[in-house]
């Protein structure tokens, strides 16, 4: 893609398309956002979205959909079994993805049940660059445990590393070699490693993981859901990419993989789900799952109206006017916040903006959960919600005690072709005064914790009246401003 410069030297991303539908956003008064925050106990997903003035909860179904996705939905073809809606989707999944079979899925965590269900037994053991969520708490379910084999430069918040996302092939070998090979299912990697702040893995890293999975005799799994962005920052930063287009790319990492599973909440500006794979074994053992947990056989839990939008975003994922433009905003609003003193994780990655909230927040102890406490704060004093990714989001282990996070992030997402270049100075604004004021934010207790997922429906609460002394700060500041 050819770069646009501007005359008086200014750096800034700019926008390739054009607004035709809008909605009205609610930026309520920061009293308001006092009593949401206590209704929804201190929980960014526990927000009503008229409280929310910019969501930048998640991008997984929040972006914005193309004028021929939209098209595409009407000519959707209702049918429980052998839909058209399918068979398009089917080829799209061929020509953009390289694979033959596709099972389709209600959306990604579903996929990642119907691969634990069929592959992760009590005793399996799952190598993966890093863990999702959902996906440690499926394989957890089936009884296997899971090992995160990043380099220790993926665990540095400030780096200049291109591709963080990387898997530590020595370690893989060697956990390998202890595990014993018939105990490993599946190796995984994730595209653009979500939780340790949307960092991508090389091509070629992929293919060194590819060997050892050959050498051992075990399948590779891709977690494709950010593959879009993963592969658009390999032809920005791997140089035997960078004459190469976002198809060839895309099929290169696919084909690399036995089985490649995708959220299209993510993947496709849509949403739903795959599993995808060249190999009719696996096809046949992956399918009567599919009809079981998801739906039939060609819509899978989805509706078919989505199908087609899935369809047509898979092929959009390979234009890069589309897909560059979350990756260039988040590159922005990193940048600008780190110019004004606010630690944030680099190089940006993808899927969003991840701030330090632990370097913010270092007199609140892991235990009072500081990237909660961050999140929950930003959204007082902004009305923009981000979602904690650290302690608050992992899982306790089996004795009940907390397992504390490598890092302790707000990540403030940055959907395709949501926001405004003017909403995004408006978080770096709010981000570097409550970095100023720092020191009035306090942690967080407890006082609902649900057993699974907990970060998704937990109650919380401030340790003090912290949030009330935030409010009468902002009032001091910025007067009668919303
Ligand atoms: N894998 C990755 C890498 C993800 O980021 C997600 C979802 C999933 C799997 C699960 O997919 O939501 O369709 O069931 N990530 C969302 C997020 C929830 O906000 O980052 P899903």
């Amino acid at each position: 893609m050819q770069e646009i410069k501007f005359y008086t030297g200014e750096n800034i991303p700019l926008e390739l398309h054009k607004v035709r539908i809008v909605q009205k956003l609610h930026l309520v008064p920061i009293e308001r956002r006092l009593e949401a925050l206590k209704e929804g106990g201190f929980n960014t997903f526990q927000l009503n979205t008229y409280d929310v003035f910019l969501d930048m909860l998640t991008d997984s179904g929040t972006n914005a959909m193309s004028d021929n996705q939209l098209a595409s939905m009407m000519q959707a073809d209702d049918a429980y079994a052998g839909s058209q809606s399918f068979f398009r989707l089917q080829k799209a999944v061929r020509d953009v993805l390289g694979k033959e079979y596709y099972l389709p899925v209600h959306q990604g965590r579903a996929a990642e049940n119907v691969l634990g269900k069929a592959y992760v037994k009590k005793g399996s053991f799952v190598p993966m660059n890093y863990h999702f969520t959902t996906t440690l708490a499926h394989i957890t379910q089936y009884g296997g445990r899971i090992v995160e084999l990043l380099y220790d430069e993926a665990y540095k918040t400030t780096s200049s590393h291109p591709f963080k996302g990387n898997m530590n092939i020595e370690k893989l070998e060697e956990t390998i070699k202890k595990e014993g090979a018939s105990n490993i299912p599946f190796i995984r990697m994730e595209a653009s490693t979500n939780l340790i702040g949307g960092q991508p893995f090389s091509v070629q890293n992929l293919r060194d993981v590819r060997a050892i999975a050959d050498k051992y005799g075990i399948r590779l799994v891709l977690d494709a859901s950010l593959l879009g962005e993963n592969a658009y920052l390999v032809l920005k930063r791997e140089e035997e990419f960078e004459n190469s287009s976002m198809a060839e790319v895309i099929k290169i990492m696919t084909g690399l993989a036995d089985i490649v599973y995708f959220s299209a909440r993510k993947l496709s500006s849509s949403r739903g789900g795959g599993i995808c794979t060249n190999d009719e074994k696996v096809y046949r053992e992956l399918e009567p799952l599919i009809p079981l947990f998801e739906g039939f056989l060609t819509y899978g839990g989805m509706s078919v109206r989505e199908i087609e939008a899935i369809a047509v975003g898979l092929y959009e994922t390979l234009d890069e006017t589309m897909i560059c433009q979350s990756p260039q905003f988040i590159e922005y609003l990193v940048n600008s916040a780190t110019e004004q003193g606010v630690p944030m994780i680099t190089p940006a990655g993808v899927l969003g903006a991840h701030v330090n909230a632990w370097e913010i927040c270092s007199h609140i102890p892991q235990s009072q959960y500081p990237a909660g406490a961050f999140a929950a704060a930003f959204y007082l004093i902004s009305g923009v919600r981000g979602m904690e990714r650290g302690s608050l989001s992992n899982q306790r282990d089996e004795y009940g005690n907390e397992t504390y996070a490598d890092m302790e992030l707000l990540r403030l997402a940055v959907p395709r072709r949501v926001f405004t270049l003017s909403q995004i100075k408006y978080v770096v604004d709010r981000l570097v005064w409550l970095n100023d004021n720092k020191e009035l934010i306090g942690g967080l207790k407890f006082t609902y914790e649900p057993p699974v997922l907990r970060f998704f429906m937990g109650v919380l609460e401030p340790v003090s009246d912290w949030a009330e002394k935030l409010v009468a700060k902002f009032r001091t500041d910025f007067g009668d401003s919303l």
